[in-house]
């Protein structure tokens, strides 16, 4: 059967989508579903690239028994092609995913959706940006995703 291939898009690639990204992965583990897909993460910008998560967000997540293990890449136009799925964490993210597609004439036919799309419990729209905030906005990132990336999966099951 052929796997289910999810990409977690946010700026730099080192908090929101490689927690997403994660957290994914250790559902997924959960379920007995891992061999089924493909899970990877990418930022639309390209500061971070090679860089491992920021370790605010590591930690925190580890704190839930979450291990990220990611290392930053950019998202390129070959993505469409690759993934199924391609979840923006916000609205800019988003637009930039669709301004790549358009400036690259990519044909690919990934899904390009929000994460948030797929939210039950918060109302959150975004995923929010915790890069220069405080601690306890990895905490609650990591509150939104849970959240989030399982009504993805119950959405897709
Ligand atoms: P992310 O967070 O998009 O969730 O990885 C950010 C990381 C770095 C920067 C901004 C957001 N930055 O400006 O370097």
């Amino acid at each position: 059967m052929k796997k289910i291939s999810v990409l977690f898009v946010c700026l730099g690639n080192i908090c929101r989508s490689p927690a997403a990204e994660a957290i994914f992965r250790s559902l997924l583990e959960k379920k007995g579903l891992s061999d089924c897909f493909i899970v990877d993460s990418a930022g639309t910008g390209s500061w971070h690239i090679g860089k491992k998560a920021d370790s605010r967000m590591r930690i925190a997540a580890e704190r839930r028994d979450i291990n990220i293990l990611s290392r930053a890449r950019q998202i390129s136009s070959k993505d469409f092609d690759e993934f199924n799925y391609i979840l923006a964490m916000d609205d800019s993210n988003f637009r930039n995913i669709q301004d790549l597609k358009k400036s690259t004439a990519s044909t690919g036919l990934a899904s390009i959706k929000k994460i948030q799309d797929f939210r039950s419990a918060f109302n959150e729209q975004e995923v929010p940006d915790p890069y220069f905030g405080g601690d306890e906005g990895f905490d609650y990132v990591l509150d939104i995703l849970e959240d989030s990336v399982n009504g993805f999966l119950e959405n897709i099951s």
